[in-house]
Formats: structure tokens, C-alpha cells, sequence
């Protein structure tokens, strides 16, 4: 099973009103974009690691990948307005041709583990599409005008994470038919269920975290500190 990687980091991260996106904030004196490229270095059966990212920063990537000597990545790609446009552009590249699965995963989440992907990997080679999920900690409610309308039931409801792992045909038509149909999905496997192909689930992990606020970059801050003992 030949192995593609799709990293989306081309966005503007507004929610952490800094002057750069988020994903260019250091972590650990470290772009948190490298920290992400670098957790997939070890990945197995790797043929092609792709970074969408804004035209802007392309050649700050490309000088701060070649610092660090990152070897495993096969080439940054534009990205796009949304983030859907970021991994079709990436799915364009010629390399990805040659896979059997890609894996889709947020330039944020730099804490993903060597266990998470091979259970990705182990869980795709039986089912066309797998995310990992988290049980949720809060009630959810849905809230209309700042008044509750109603209370979701807890027990059917899941956080999904990246990295998202696809049959690479299934992840290309789903993408095409959404383009077609002018939809937007927040993730991959959204798309992918548009097209009515069964998404599976493995458990995702809680040091997975997406760094979205300010107070996300310090959890990742104190978890890069500790996680020789946490994970
Ligand atoms: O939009 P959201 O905050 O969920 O972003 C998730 C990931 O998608 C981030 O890593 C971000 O850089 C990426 N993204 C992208 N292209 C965009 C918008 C977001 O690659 N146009």
C-alpha cells in the first residue's frame, strides 16, 4: 500500500489574531507547520508528502524545510481560498498519482503519533474511509439568537480529527463531485459521505490537538514540554 500525505496549511488563522497564520507560530523556538511534517519522517510505505500553503509563504517554507533538512517532503503546493481548495490543489500534484490511500491532515495538529497513523493505515486497507474520533467531554447544544433551541444527545455524537485516511479514487471523486455541486465541507470525510461511501472510525487521541486559539498554542507549548511522560 503505497502512502500519500496531504498537509493543509494554508490558512490565515484569524481566530489567533496574530500577524502571521497560525501555523507559521513557533513551538518550541520551531515553525508548528514543521513540527507537523516532521511527525510524518517515519511514516511506512511514504511516497509522496504534500504542504498546501499560501503563495505568500512558499518560499519561507521552502528555506525553513530546507534548514531543518526535511527530506521526506516531495513539494509545497498553492493553496487555495478555502480549505478544500488547498487539498484538491494538492491532489493535482502528479505524485499522488501513484498512491493507493492519502492521508489528509491539518497543518495544526502537530502532536499526531506514530501509533494514530499505523492504526489509520491498518484500519484503510479494509474500509474505503477511516477518521479518528474522540467521545465528547460537553453537552452540546444547538443555539439560535443566543437561546438554546435544543440538546443533542451526547452518545451519538463524536470530535473528529486529522489525519483523515482515504482510498486516494474515493478521496479524488468526492472532492470532484463537491466541486460539481458547489459544497463546502469542513473536512474530507464530509465529502466523502456526500457521495455515500461508509466513513469508518479509530479512536483519535487527545494530545491530537488542533491549535486554534491562543490558549491552544499554550497546551501544545506545555505538552511539547512534557511528552517524553505524557505520550
Ligand atoms: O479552517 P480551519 O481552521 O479548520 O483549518 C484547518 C486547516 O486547514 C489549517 O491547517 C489551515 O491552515 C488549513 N487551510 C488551508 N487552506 C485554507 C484554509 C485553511 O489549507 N484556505
Amino acid at each position: 500500500m503505497r502512502v500519500g500525505v496531504v498537509i493543509a496549511a494554508a490558512g490565515k488563522g484569524e481566530r489567533m489574531a496574530q500577524p502571521v497564520p497560525k501555523q507559521f507560530l513557533p513551538l518550541g523556538g520551531m515553525p508548528i507547520l514543521l513540527h507537523t511534517i516532521r511527525a510524518f519522517e517515519h511514516m511506512p510505505a511514504l511516497v509522496s508528502l504534500l504542504v498546501a500553503v499560501h503563495p505568500r509563504y512558499l518560499q519561507d517554507t521552502e528555506r525553513w524545510c530546507r534548514a531543518l533538512r526535511i527530506h521526506h517532503l516531495t513539494a509545497l503546493v498553492p493553496g487555495g481560498s478555502t480549505r478544500q481548495a488547498s487539498v484538491w490543489n494538492a491532489l493535482q500534484h502528479p505524485s499522488i498519482a501513484h498512491v493507493d490511500v492519502v492521508l489528509v491532515h491539518d497543518a495544526v495538529r502537530p502532536f499526531v503519533s506514530q501509533s494514530l497513523l499505523n492504526r489509520l493505515l491498518a484500519a484503510v486497507q479494509h474500509a474505503p474511509a477511516v477518521v479518528p474520533a474522540l467521545p465528547l467531554k460537553d453537552t452540546i447544544k444547538q443555539v439560535e439568537s443566543q437561546q438554546v433551541r435544543c440538546t443533542l444527545n451526547r452518545s451519538e455524537l463524536v470530535a473528529v480529527q486529522t489525519p483523515q485516511a482515504f482510498h486516494r479514487t474515493v478521496l479524488v471523486d468526492a472532492h470532484r463531485a463537491a466541486q460539481q455541486q458547489g459544497r463546502i465541507g469542513t473536512d474530507d470525510a464530509a465529502l466523502v459521505e456526500q457521495i455515500g461511501v461508509p466513513v469508518a472510525v479509530v479512536p483519535g487521541e487527545e494530545h491530537n490537538l488542533k491549535i486554534t486559539t491562543p490558549f491552544d498554542l499554550h497546551i501544545a507549548q506545555l505538552l511539547l514540554d512534557h511528552r517524553q511522560s505524557l505520550f
